[in-house]
């Protein structure tokens, strides 16, 4: 059968993908940086996923403020890089997995998750900066990927706590696909960080650090943190975190923290990266 071996969450700032397209990964402004992520790359090309469920948000590239899904799941045999402004990343094109896809939609729907499915679908640095970090820069992506897009871009996201939970019903439905495939969850976004309006630069290292050891030690209490506290402590950017208890929800009641990194500044975003691996 089909496993959910381990989770990865990790910041997803578009100016980590313009540093890596534009070779300033040297440079000593983004080489801290880089070199965090090193170990990770090294776990990853080790553990070699068949599919990689990436769990993230669309910065109204894919859907426009027409239509916004609260969870969307892309079905597409191909996803196309977005351009989103400067011309899509030189990234290649991301392959996705209708089969399972079309599996964990009749899965989760039957389970009274009601998702959007997604036919077609851009995808933008929400879902590529994380590929490049963890994968870096291939010819290929070295597995295939099934999006999942979460609103947290126009109030009301949905919360951390639905996010757990929807996480949890994914591994049911990983769990009931007879091929064996190894399965990685992203959460991807975060960490603290605010960038809009009086406030823009915040971060939060001491929510940021409770965040990361809760994340094996004591999931409940984070899926219990209300939207408005990711607000007022970590930024109006930081909701992006309950993207990472969806990942946690998906790897069962026991995970083991393999790996961890956190590096203020990215742009203006805290970085926080963690591997888990289900237990
Ligand atoms: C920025 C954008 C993001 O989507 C994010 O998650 C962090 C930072 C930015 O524009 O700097
Ligand atoms: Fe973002």
């Amino acid at each position: 059968m089909a496993r959910v071996i381990a989770g990865v969450g990790t910041s997803h700032t578009p100016a980590i993908g313009a540093a890596v397209d534009n070779g300033k990964t040297d440079q000593p402004y983004w080489q801290p940086l880089f070199r965090g992520y090193e170990p990770a790359k090294q776990w990853m090309a080790k553990t070699a996923p068949d599919v990689v469920i990436m769990v993230y948000n669309d910065h109204v590239n894919a859907f426009d403020f027409k239509v916004i899904p609260t969870f969307a799941l892309g079905c597409a045999q191909d996803f196309p890089i977005a351009d989103e402004g400067w011309g899509p990343r030189p990234v290649p094109a991301v392959k996705g997995y209708p089969e399972l896809a079309a599996h964990l939609i009749q899965s989760l729907v039957l389970d009274e998750f009601d998702m959007t499915i997604v036919n077609e679908m851009q995808v933008d640095h929400g879902l590529t900066v994380p590929l490049t970090l963890l994968f870096g820069s291939p010819q290929q992506w070295p597995c295939r990927v099934i999006p999942l897009a979460v609103n947290v871009v126009q109030y009301p996201a949905p919360t951390g706590r639905r996010c757990y939970q929807l996480g949890q019903a994914i591994r049911r439905a990983v769990q009931s696909w007879a091929e064996d495939l190894k399965v990685v969850v992203f959460g991807t976004g975060g960490m603290s960080h605010q960038i809009q309006g009086p406030r823009a630069g915040l971060t939060n290292p001491v929510f940021d650090k409770a965040f990361l050891d809760d994340l094996s030690r004591d999931p409940e209490r984070l899926s219990r943190i209300p939207p408005i506290e990711y607000l007022r402590e970590a930024g109006a950017e930081a909701i992006e975190l309950v993207m990472w208890l969806l990942m946690r929800g998906a790897l069962g009641p026991k995970a083991e923290e393999i790996y961890r990194f956190y590096h203020i500044p990215a742009s203006s975003t805290a970085v926080g990266h963690i591997i888990l691996e289900s237990r």
